[in-house]
C-alpha cells in the first residue's frame, strides 16, 4: 500500500463509531429512472463513541431532496450536504429520529452497485458500500440496525416485491400500484440490505428445521426459466440439513429467498433471507448446464446459505476483518461439498485452485495478508487470498488443535458472538480458550503475506535406525513486508515402508504424530526404530498453504504414488514428478537440448486409465498434468509462455504415446449411455473420459481429434459437448471449425451458453485467438455492461490464456489495457478485476515484461482512473 495515497484506510487507526442506528424505515417508490428512497432512521449516540461529534453519514453520487429531525424540516444551511456526504455539525446529544429522502436513478447505475436494473428488474448489491448509492448512512459493518422496508411500485411491472425478512404486509393501491412491507427481526450491517423488483417466475419449496419451524423456500428466475431452478432449490435444502448436521446451525427466519439475475458484479450475495445470485450460479438443466456448472451452484448456494451464521448473525467490525466471514464461510462449503461428494477430491481441487491462483497472487506485486492493515479500495480485497487462503487458515487450525476442540471453539463463537460484529482476535479468542494453547504465533497467519516456503532435509541413519526430517521455513518478502517471522506450520506427515505400509512414528521413545507443529525458523525431528528408509509422505492431505522444497527423490515419490494411503498425497506425489520434469524440460527447450523421456510418470499416469480404478474423478486428478501456470510460477523469474506450452504439449504427446491403447480403451469403456444424471459418479467418468480424451488428441494427433469429434457431434448432454468442443478448440483444425459453428448455431441465443462458447474461443492457445476475441466483441451477443459477457471472452482470455494473453509482440497486454480504460468509468469493479491478469507480470522474461509494464504505465497515466482501477495499477507497478 503506497502510503501518500489519501484514500488509504488503516486498521489502526479504527474507531467505533459515534452514532448508532437502531432501526431504519426506508419507504422506495420504485421507478425506471427516478426512484423516491426516503429512510427514517432511529439514531442515538454511541456510549463509545465522542461525546461531542458531527453526525457523518455518507453518501455516494446521491441526490438529496428533503431531511427532517424529529418531523422538522432541515434547511439547507442547517447542513452540510454533498453527493457524498450528509453532514450535521450539531446534532441531539440524544436519540432522534433523521429522516432523508432521496432520488436514485437505477436505470443508469451502470456500476451494478446500490440500486440497479438486471433485464429490467430492480435489484440491489450493497457489498461492500453500494447502501450509500442508496440513501445516506453511516454504511459500515459495525452499525447493525432492524430494517423495516416498503417497497411500491408497478403492479404490471413488478408483481413481485422482495427484501429481507419477513413479509408483513401487502395491499394494492389502484391504479397499477402496489406495496409490500417487509420486516427483518434480526439486527444487520447496512451491507446486508437487499431489495428485488420485477416480473419473475417462481419455484416453492419448504423445509422443516430441526427444531421443527416450517421455512419457505422460494427461488427466483426469469418466466420461463423455472426448470433450471431445481437443482438450486435441492442444493438449498442439502445446505440447511448439513449446517444443523455438521455445526448445530438452524435457519431462523420464516422465508428464506433466491434470486437469480443476469447482470451481477460477482457470484453471488448472502443478503439476509434474500440471497441474490449471478444467474450462472443457479440455473441448471442437463441441456444446459455441465457436471461443474452443477457442482459450482451446489457450492455457492451452501456458501451464501452458510453465511446467514458466519457473516450474518455474527458479521465484521470492519472490512478488514473480511476474512471472518469469507475465509470461514469459504471453509464450511468445503466441507459441506466434501461430505457431498468426494473427499480427496474436493480436496485436490481446491489445492490446484489455491495453488494457481492465490499462490500467484502471493508471490506478486499484490500480494497481501489474510487481514490486510491497509486498503485504498476494498472491493479489490475480495481476494484468493482472503477467501481461500482464510480457508486455508481455518482448517490449519482445525488440524492443529483437532476436531473435537475446533467443533466446541465453533460453538463458543456462535454463543457468545452471535448479533455482534467482530474482529479476528475475538475469534480465535474462542478457540485459545477451549483448547487451552497461545495462538500468539498462530495469528501471524493473518498478518504476514506470502506463501512459506518450507525446504524438507532427510536423512536415514542405518546404525542408529533413526531417521530424521530436518524442516527449514521461510516465507519471502512481500510489498510492505520485508523480513517475515516464523510462522505455527502444521506437518501432518506418514512414513511409508517398503512393503507400502506406514511405520509407526517414534519420538524420544513414544509414539508421536501423525501432526507436528513446525514453529521454528527450523525444526528437527528424529525418528527412532527406523530399520530402513522410508519414503516420506510430507504435509499429508496439504495440512498448511506453503510450498514444500523436499530431497524426497523421484523414485520415492513415485513409489508413493503407487502407495501412500493419503489419497491427497498420492495425487500429489506424481504432480510432483511432472512439475520437476516439465521446470527441466523448460530449460532444456530453452537452451536447445534435447528433452529426456520419461516413462516411469506415464506408468503412473497411466494407473489412472486402469479398468481397475473403480474412482473416476480421483483418478482424472491424477491424470491432469501440472497447468502451464504451475510451470510458471515453479520457475518463478524470467519465464517465457511459450516455453512452457511446447513442454507441456510434448510431455503430453510422450505419454500419449506410451498409453496408446489404454486411453483408447477408456474413452470407449466411459462413453455415456443410459440419462444423463449430475451426481459425483457420473461426472467422474466423465472426467475421466476427458482426460483420455484430451491426452489422445494432444498436438493435434488426427485419430485423437477425429474421437473428439465424434463425441461432439453425437453428445446428448451439455457436459459431453462443451468438453468435447474445448478439446476440439485447443489444436487449428477443421473440425474446430465446424464444432464452433455449429454451437453458436444451436446455443448462442442462450446467454450463459454464449459465455461457455466466449470462454473456449478466448482461452485457445492459438495465434489468431486475440483477432477473434477482439472479432467477437463487435458480434450480436456481446454487451460491455454485462459482466458475465466480459469475463467469459476478455476476463478468459486475460487469466486463462497464457501464451496468447503474453503474445511475444505485447498485443494481448494493450488489449487488456484498453478494455480496462473502457470499462474504468462504465463498471470500475469489473475492470479492476481484468487487471488482475497482470498479477505475474513481473516474473515474465525481460521482454514482454517491458511491453507489460508500458501497458500498465499507459493506464497509469490515464486521466479520471477510478479509485478501484488506480488501486490494482498503482500496487501492480509498486
Ligand atoms: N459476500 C459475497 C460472497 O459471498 C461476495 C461479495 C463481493 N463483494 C464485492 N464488492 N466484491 O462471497
Ligand atoms: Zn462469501
Amino acid at each position: 500500500m503506497r502510503a501518500e495515497d489519501p484514500r488509504t484506510i488503516r486498521l489502526d487507526e479504527y474507531r467505533p463509531s459515534d452514532f448508532l442506528i437502531d432501526t431504519v424505515e426506508l419507504d422506495v417508490r420504485l421507478d425506471p429512472t427516478a426512484t423516491r428512497v426516503t429512510a427514517r432512521l432511529a439514531i442515538r449516540p454511541n456510549p463509545e463513541g465522542r461525546a461531542d461529534a458531527a453526525l457523518t453519514l455518507v453518501g455516494d453520487g446521491l441526490n438529496l431532496v428533503a431531511a427532517s429531525i424529529d418531523g422538522a424540516d432541515l434547511r439547507p444551511d442547517d447542513l452540510d450536504v454533498s453527493p457524498d456526504q450528509l453532514k450535521l455539525a450539531n446534532p441531539p446529544r440524544g436519540p432522534f429520529e433523521l429522516t432523508i429522502t432521496t432520488i436514485v436513478d437505477p436505470s443508469a447505475n451502470t456500476r451494478l452497485m446500490g440500486l440497479y436494473r438486471s433485464n429490467g428488474a430492480y435489484c440491489t448489491q450493497c457489498e461492500a458500500e453500494g447502501f450509500r448509492r442508496i440513501t445516506y448512512f453511516l454504511d459500515r459493518p459495525d452499525v447493525l440496525a432492524v430494517y423495516t422496508t416498503r417497497i411500491e411500485g408497478s403492479k404490471a411491472e413488478n408483481p413481485v416485491l422482495l427484501s429481507n425478512g419477513n413479509l408483513a404486509e401487502t395491499g394494492d393501491l389502484g391504479d397499477d400500484r402496489h406495496f409490500a412491507v417487509w420486516h427483518d427481526p434480526h439486527p444487520k450491517p447496512s451491507y446486508l440490505f437487499a431489495l428485488v423488483a420485477g416480473d419473475l417466475g417462481v419455484v416453492e419449496d419448504e423445509f422443516v428445521t430441526m427444531s421443527g419451524r416450517e421455512v419457505a423456500l422460494k427461488v427466483f428466475v426469469e418466466h420461463g426459466k423455472e426448470d433450471r431452478a431445481t437443482h438450486a432449490m435441492e442444493s438449498i435444502k442439502a445446505s440447511m440439513r448439513w449446517d444443523e448436521q455438521a455445526f448445530g446451525r438452524e435457519y431462523d427466519l420464516d422465508v428464506f429467498m433466491v434470486v437469480a439475475v443476469s447482470y451481477f458484479n460477482m457470484g453471488a450475495m448472502e443478503n439476509k433471507g434474500l440471497n441474490v445470485f449471478n444467474d450462472k450460479y443457479v440455473l441448471a438443466s442437463p441441456e444446459t448446464a455441465t457436471d461443474g456448472d452443477y457442482a459450482n451452484i451446489e457450492a455457492i448456494i451452501a456458501h451464501e446459505y452458510f453465511h446467514n451464521w458466519t457473516g450474518n448473525r455474527i458479521t465484521c467490525r470492519d472490512w478488514f476483518q473480511l476474512c471472518l466471514k469469507e475465509g470461514l464461510t469459504v471453509f464450511r462449503d468445503q466441507e459441506f461439498t466434501s461430505d457431498m461428494r468426494s473427499r480427496p477430491v474436493k480436496r485436490i481441487q481446491d489445492v490446484r485452485n489455491l495453488r494457481s491462483i492465490q499462490f500467484a497472487e502471493d508471490a506478486g506485486p499484490l500480494a497481501h495478508a489474510v487481514r490486510p492493515n491497509a486498503y485504498a479500495e476494498i472491493n479489490n480485497f475480495y481476494t484468493p487470498t482472503i477467501y481461500e487462503k482464510g480457508a486455508e487458515v481455518i482448517r490449519m487450525l482445525k488440524t492443529w488443535i483437532g476436531g473435537d476442540a475446533f467443533r466446541a471453539g465453533m460453538d463458543l463463537y456462535f454463543e457468545r458472538h452471535d448479533g455482534q460484529a467482530c474482529t479476528i482476535e475475538q475469534f480465535i479468542a474462542c478457540f485459545a480458550e477451549v483448547s487451552g494453547r497461545d495462538f500468539a504465533q498462530f495469528l501471524r497467519w493473518y498478518a504476514q503475506a506470502g506463501t512459506p516456503v518450507v525446504t524438507i532435509r532427510t536423512t536415514h541413519d542405518a546404525e542408529a535406525k533413526t531417521f530424521t526430517i530436518e524442516a527449514t521455513q521461510k516465507t519471502p518478502a512481500t510489498p510492505g513486508q520485508p523480513s517475515k517471522q516464523p510462522m505455527v506450520i502444521p506437518l501432518a506427515l506418514g512414513l511409508v515402508g517398503q512393503d507400502g505400509d506406514d511405520l509407526p512414528l517414534v519420538v524420544d521413545g513414544a509414539p508421536a504424530g501423525p501432526v507436528f507443529a513446525l514453529t521454528d525458523e527450523t525444526t528437527r525431528i528424529v525418528f527412532e526404530d527406523i530399520a530402513t528408509r522410508p519414503a516420506a509422505s510430507l504435509f499429508r492431505n496439504f495440512s498448511a498453504p506453503v510450498k514444500v522444497v523436499s530431497d524426497v527423490t523421484d523414485e520415492e515419490l513415485l513409489f508413493l504414488a503407487a502407495h501412500d494411503r493419503d489419497p491427497f498425497n498420492r495425487w500429489q506425489a506424481t504432480q510432483t514428478v511432472a512439475l520437476r520434469k516439465l521446470v527441466a524440460d523448460v530449460a532444456a527447450f530453452r537452451a536447445v537440448r534435447p528433452i529426456s523421456p520419461e516413462p516411469k510418470l506415464a506408468e503412473a499416469i497411466g494407473r489412472a486409465f486402469d479398468p481397475a480404478e473403480t474412482d473416476c474423478a480421483y483418478a482424472a486428478q491424477i491424470a491432469a498434468l501440472p497447468a502451464e501456470g504451475d510451470v510458471a510460477r515453479e520457475i518463478g523469474e524470467n519465464v517465457d509462455p511459450d516455453a512452457i506450452h511446447a513442454v507441456r504439449s510434448l510431455l503430453k504427446a510422450d505419454i500419449r504415446d506410451r498409453l496408446a491403447g489404454p486411453l483408447a480403451a477408456a474413452a470407449d469403456r466411459l462413453a455415456e449411455t443410459g440419462p444423463y444424471s449430475p451426481d459425483a459418479a457420473s461426472a467422474g467418468r466423465r472426467a475421466l473420459k476427458y482426460a483420455a480424451l484430451d491426452l489422445l488428441s494432444a498436438g493435434g494427433a488426427a485419430e485423437g481429434v477425429e474421437r473428439v469429434f465424434a463425441l461432439y457431434k453425437s453428445a446428448r448432454n451439455m457436459t459431453d459437448k462443451v468438453m468435447a468442443l474445448h478439446a476440439l478448440s485447443i489444436h487449428a483444425t477443421p473440425e474446430r471449425e465446424e464444432a464452433l459453428t455449429d454451437f453458436a448455431t444451436l446455443y448462442s441465443r442462450d446467454p450463459l451458453l454464449l459465455d461457455k462458447w466466449f470462454v473456449i474461443q478466448a482461452s485457445a492457445p492459438l495465434p489468431d485467438t486475440l483477432d477473434r476475441v477482439e472479432a467477437l466483441m463487435a458480434a450480436p451477443g456481446f454487451d460491455m455492461r454485462n459482466p458475465n459477457r466480459v469475463r467469459s471472452l476478455i476476463g478468459a482470455f486475460g487469466s486463462g490464456n497464457p501464451t496468447q494473453f503474453n503474445r511475444a509482440d505485447g498485443r494481448g497486454y494493450a488489449f487488456i489495457a484498453g478494455v480496462v480504460a473502457e470499462l474504468n468509468t462504465l463498471n470500475p469493479q469489473v475492470a479492476a478485476r481484468l487487471l488482475g491478469a497482470f498479477r505475474t507480470w513481473r516474473s515474465l522474461e525481460p521482454e514482454r515484461r517491458a511491453r507489460a509494464e508500458t501497458a500498465l504505465r499507459a493506464l497509469a497515466a490515464m486521466p479520471d482512473l477510478s479509485p478501484d482501477v488506480a488501486d490494482i495499477v498503482n500496487r501492480a507497478l509498486g
